[in-house]
């Protein structure tokens, strides 16, 4: 089973290559996404070493001059909606130097250069040549990249990445972002036609119109301002600090200071170990007392979000501390992967006990298996490889439906969204290929 799912993961890789970068999917998401091009690099790292680092410096050449990641980088025409035209991405006051969306997502990037060196040095050879070649002309891009996050979304030094948008925290319709959305009262806007429920088998599996109505009118509210950030924090209808990108800035700066300490640069890892510390603490200081989860909080309404979603398990993504151990039981027990109803044990995006959870929505209930990929990877960055062995079995079970879909109904099974999505793909050949 394991090479057939090794060669059924690698197929799809193949089929959604463009020659120069590998699409998030065929065809609800024919672009390259930010974070996603992280997890395909790690999956083709299995593959070919020049391949993945192609996938990661074609990412890089969308880096906008102020070191901003964007979420979309839009190569060639396609349906796909909010498409250039909307995102209007040439106005910046920064323009891109080719066309982008103009927001980010969650940095992972330093994830993906960590397991593409690891690959390729116990390759050796010219890979490994090539890819320490390649961090070394690189590593100032990614230290910009998150020397931006902490600048232009935290000002105040809180620890806390801001999202003016919830395309930045990926997790686009998560109950994380109901409280803050329900202040978004669109006004009067362009009319737009949504093309991404026709790639779906059910329109139910994706956000709502009226979810959508207030994505977009977010993004014509930045695109008054011209991407200026400063306008943009002042006039932007939804402002959260977002806990779980907070938590990977903290795990990804801990590990852009190892690259840059073992590349001879001690004073960019200072900086970066420096980083790594203040959005970990930021982290913590979001912990309820009582559950001893996570929370996200609205920065408009000054009010914390506990809410029973992937967001509640943030300290486990940045580690460290007492909360740790009350999050990992809070995880495998009865509220989440220990539920009875659940098919395969690992995490859902939304807990089956919530009000909120529906089981084959987005991000309101199905699980994703590259989150369950990350946390399993950042288990294992912490030393809990006990935490990593499970979820890695659960997820080989749940993938041996060899369609690799964008997210799984946590009840039945059922593949869900986008079939054949590149990202799921890549993290099952890591699995088959890291015992
Ligand atoms: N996830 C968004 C979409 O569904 C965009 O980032 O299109």
């Amino acid at each position: 089973m394991t090479q057939r799912l090794a060669d059924a993961a690698a197929d799809v890789l193949r089929r959604n290559d463009l020659g120069h970068l590998t699409v998030a999917s065929p065809e609800l998401y024919p672009h390259q996404w930010s974070w996603d091009t992280a997890f395909i690099a790690i999956g083709i790292s299995r593959l070919s070493i020049t391949r993945a680092i192609a996938e990661m410096a074609s990412l890089l050449a969308a880096q906008w001059p102020n070191g901003m990641i964007p979420h979309i980088v839009f190569d060639r025409p396609s349906g796909y909606f909010p498409g250039p035209a909307r995102w209007r991405s040439d106005l910046a006051l920064d323009p891109p130097p080719v066309t982008t969306s103009g927001i980010c997502q969650p940095p992972v990037h330093s994830v993906a250069l960590s397991c593409i060196l690891l690959e390729a040095r116990r390759r050796g050879g010219s890979d490994r040549r090539e890819a320490e070649e390649f961090v070394t002309a690189t590593l100032d891009r990614w230290l910009a990249w998150h020397r931006w996050l902490a600048a232009a979304r935290d000002p105040d030094g809180t620890g806390l990445v801001a999202i003016h948008h919830s395309w930045e925290s990926g997790m686009d319709n998560s109950p994380r972002w109901d409280v803050p959305y329900a202040h978004v009262r669109p006004g009067r806007m362009e009319p737009f036609e949504r093309t991404d429920t026709a790639h779906v088998t059910d329109a139910a599996e994706r956000p709502t119109d009226a979810e959508y109505r207030r994505y977009i009118w977010l993004v014509d509210q930045m695109v008054a301002t011209r991407y200026d950030e400063d306008a943009i924090r002042k006039t932007i209808d939804f402002r959260v600090a977002d806990v779980f990108t907070s938590a990977l800035l903290a795990l990804s700066s801990d590990i852009l200071a190892e690259l840059a300490t073992g590349f001879g640069r001690p004073a960019d890892a200072a900086e970066m170990r420096a980083l790594a510390g203040r959005f970990r603490a930021g982290v913590a200081a979001t912990i309820c007392p009582d559950t001893g989860l996570t929370r996200d909080k609205d920065l408009r309404a000054d009010q914390w979000l506990p809410t029973l979603t992937l967001g509640a398990f943030a300290s486990l993504i940045s580690g460290y501390g007492d909360p740790l151990g009350r999050q990992r039981e809070a995880l495998l027990g009865p509220d989440w992967c220990g539920h009875a109803g659940l098919r395969y044990a690992v995490p859902p995006s939304t807990s089956p006990s919530a009000p909120q959870f529906q089981r084959r929505r987005y991000w309101r209930g199905p699980q994703w298996p590259v989150m369950t990929w990350l946390f399993g990877w950042a288990a294992r960055w912490h030393g809990d490889e006990e935490l990593a062995g499970r979820l890695r079995e659960e997820s080989l079970r749940q993938l041996a439906d060899l369609r690799f879909a964008e997210y799984y109904d946590p009840l039945s099974g059922e593949p869900l969204g986008s079939p054949a999505q590149s990202w799921t793909a890549a993290v099952a050949l890591d699995w088959v290929s890291t015992p």
